[in-house]
């Protein structure tokens, strides 16, 4: 069976973020049957519409984008701030919209799992539920059959970020057979990649 392109977002800077942790964790369990990129939000600048306006979008968007185009599912550990995204994850999502045409080839029907660990008691389920108005304008895919919002990370996870607690091991692993399954069944568009690939660069004139 083809390997699925997975690209893996964690959506804090935190050097010993445990949305990180989860990510890897999510990328060990998958056995092989993924190939996981891991995106880092730490040079992504603050959204601007006059930097845009004057310099376009940077190219680290640009490359972001073009892995999300190519990939076949979206992984996303999003952290709880305030019952909500925190501001570095909505303001990279900001930037991946733009050009707002873009919307289209970048994020349409690509299957995307919310997945989420607080060392609190909440599981970032309000994280969860503030994805969805997100996912949903941006014409995505979401896995919602089994969720992935865990609690007491400063528990589950080992100082040097291994998952340890064996209970949550099996709930990262079912977790991830039925993503990897969704995934296989919802496989994200029927077009030629050229199509797409001509239109992230705003050209559809090799296509039509
Ligand atoms: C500004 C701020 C707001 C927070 N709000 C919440 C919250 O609403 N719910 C929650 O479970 N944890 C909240 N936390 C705690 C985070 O879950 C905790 O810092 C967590 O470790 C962040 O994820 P990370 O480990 O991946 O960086 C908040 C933390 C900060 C700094």
């Amino acid at each position: 069976m083809r390997k699925l392109k997975i690209v893996g977002i964690s959506g804090s800077l935190r050097e010993d973020s445990f949305n990180q942790m989860l990510i890897q964790a999510l990328d060990h369990s998958s056995e092989n049957s993924c190939l996981f990129s891991h995106i880092s939000l730490r040079d992504i600048p603050l959204y601007n519409q006059d930097d845009e306006k004057e310099m376009g979008v940077p190219s680290l968007i640009l490359e972001i984008q073009s892995q999300l185009v190519e990939c076949d599912g979206l992984l996303i550990a999003s952290p709880e701030y305030n019952h909500s995204i925190p501001g570095v994850l909505k303001n990279a999502f900001d930037w991946l919209t733009r050009p707002a045409e873009k919307i289209e080839t970048v994020f349409r029907d690509l299957p995307v799992g919310i997945v989420g660990v607080t060392p609190g008691k909440g599981g970032t389920v309000l994280a969860q539920k503030a994805w969805q108005p997100i996912i949903q304008t941006l014409g995505m895919k979401p896995f919602r059959l089994s969720s992935l919002a865990l609690s007491d990370a400063e528990q589950i996870f080992s100082r040097s970020g291994e998952l340890i607690d064996e209970q949550v091991l099996g709930d990262v692993e079912h977790f991830m057979k039925g993503y990897t399954q969704f995934i296989r069944n919802n496989t994200r568009n029927s077009l030629p990649d050229y199509y797409y690939r001509s239109h992230l660069e705003g050209d559809l004139s090799t296509y039509f």
